[in-house]
């Protein structure tokens, strides 16, 4: 059995990632103790210098190498080019895409140290697997350092249309860069169509059949592999929350109103502020809801260095504080906007008393949040859940309330729906839904990128 390498910007080296989103890191981390192998990336500090070796921590069969960066290095790479060029720009929004080539130079930069520090710890008959958008160039940079062993990557976030793509200065660069891997893998049919369209129409590459393109002298392998979540292991969580202090404390707020509920990263990408306007709709269309529905949004803060996520951020509580000041009473506030993060198991208990989930980011690559909210609801009394048809998961869950978020009064009327919604019905999407998460789950996304990566075009 081959090992595995996997290289992504964050690295959960503790064993703790249970409580993290999706529970990726547990499936990663497992594929490793599996196979043996190594974990590399950026521990996440900070640091006046770049770490010149990298930090070793041994767990089992599991090697975590993590590097700190200096302060420029993460200005540039991460909250530079990563989160202000190629975070907006992949999520559609070109207003909000900023161009530099001082943050595009730090960004290879840093691609280029992680290929030098990562190449000692290689061996020969290593499968290298690289995650998302900070790293696309780290691939060629270790070609160029002699690497042949297979290396595959996936991109967790959507791939723009070729129109929103090609206004990214180094868009050839970063698709060469892409085709120095043996497998690239999507999250939907709509990205590897996106990116198809690129190598046919702009890099003059071609389709050859059967998952293989040839673009910039190689044959690559490029594949939908929508990832899924660890349904049996939530359906538990949600289960055992149902019972817990935190869980029955909502459930004596909740009392006999209707709570809607939505969790996700601070992010312009979410469709926070359309989501508000929307329930905001929802109430001065319907005064009959007023008093017996309540928005439970969970936000915390993410990626705060960022301006145009504290721009968001005092946004949200603009609209929050405007739609309570409108509407709330002496015993009723419609928005609960909480700016702080949940453990998984008590999202899980929340999930499950919540009526509707509120999925509606205006790009999302997949959302963990919608599987999981299905995943965590009591199948005699499920709730229903209100998705935006641009999140990657909507392709699965199509049994969801599916909305276009910029359309607030057709979310109104969803949530509106969803309030209304017989128990036959709610049971019938539901079941729908479940059977999709059942068949697609974390593993089955992981262990069929690891067998295409093994097969390769090589
Ligand atoms: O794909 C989404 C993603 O960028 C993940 O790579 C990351 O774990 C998550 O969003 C959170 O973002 P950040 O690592 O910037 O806090």
């Amino acid at each position: 059995m081959n090992r595995l390498v996997v290289v992504s910007n964050r690295v959960a080296v503790t064993p703790d990632a249970k409580t993290r989103a999706g529970g990726l890191a547990v499936a990663l981390q497992d594929a490793l103790r599996k196979h043996g192998g190594v974990w590399f990336g950026w521990s996440g500090k900070v640091v006046p210098q770049t770490t010149a070796e990298p930090t070793i921590t041994k767990d089992g069969a599991i090697t975590y190498a993590t590097v700190d960066l200096s302060r420029k290095n993460s200005a540039e790479y991460y909250n530079g080019f990563a989160n202000r060029s190629l975070w907006p720009l992949f999520h559609y929004r070109l207003d909000l895409t900023a161009f530099s080539k001082q943050t595009y130079s730090g960004y290879l930069r840093v691609n280029t140290m992680f290929a030098e520090k990562l190449l000692p710890l290689l061996k020969a008959g290593d499968l290298i697997w690289v995650h998302d958008y900070h790293l696309i160039p780290l691939g060629e940079e270790l070609r160029k350092k002699g690497v042949t062993q297979p290396m595959g990557f996936f991109l967790h976030t959507p791939f723009p249309a070729m129109e929103i793509f090609t206004a990214l200065p180094s868009h050839y660069a970063l698709v060469g860069a892409l085709c120095s891997y043996d497998v690239v893998g999507f999250q939907t049919e709509n990205d590897l169509r996106a990116f198809l369209d690129y190598i046919v129409h702009e890099a003059g590459g071609s389709i050859l059949g059967d998952h293989l393109i040839r673009a910039f002298g190689r044959t690559v392998r490029v594949e939908v592999f929508p990832i899924g979540i660890d349904t049996e292991d939530f359906v538990k969580s949600a289960k055992q929350a149902a019972g817990s202090e935190s869980t029955k404390r909502l459930r004596d707020r909740v009392g006999k109103r209707l709570w809607l509920i939505g969790v996700d990263r601070l992010d312009y990408s979410k469709g926070l502020v359309e989501r508000f306007h929307s329930f905001e709709r929802l109430l001065e269309t319907r005064p009959e809801y007023r008093g017996k529905v309540t928005l439970l949004q969970i936000a915390p803060p993410s990626r705060s260095e960022v301006p145009e996520y504290r721009e968001i951020r005092r946004n949200l509580e603009t609209e929050a504080g405007h739609i309570n000041g409108r509407f709330a009473d002496f015993d009723w506030t419609p928005i609960h906007y909480l700016n702080r993060s949940f453990k998984r198991q008590n999202l899980a208990g929340f999930f499950r008393v919540s009526r509707i989930g509120l999925v509606t980011p205006l790009r999302d690559g997949m959302n963990f949040v919608a599987k999981e909210y299905v995943a965590a609801q009591d199948a005699h009394d499920p709730g229903v859940l209100v998705l935006s048809r641009f999140a990657g998961a909507a392709r699965e869950l199509d049994a969801a309330l599916l909305v276009n978020p910029f359309d607030y009064d057709a979310v109104a009327d969803a949530m509106a729906k969803g309030i209304e919604m017989p128990l036959d019905e709610r049971r019938e999407r539901w079941a729908a839904m479940m059977v999709k998460l059942r068949a697609n789950t974390l593993s089955t996304w992981r262990d069929s990128f690891l067998k295409a990566l093994g097969e390769g075009p090589y």
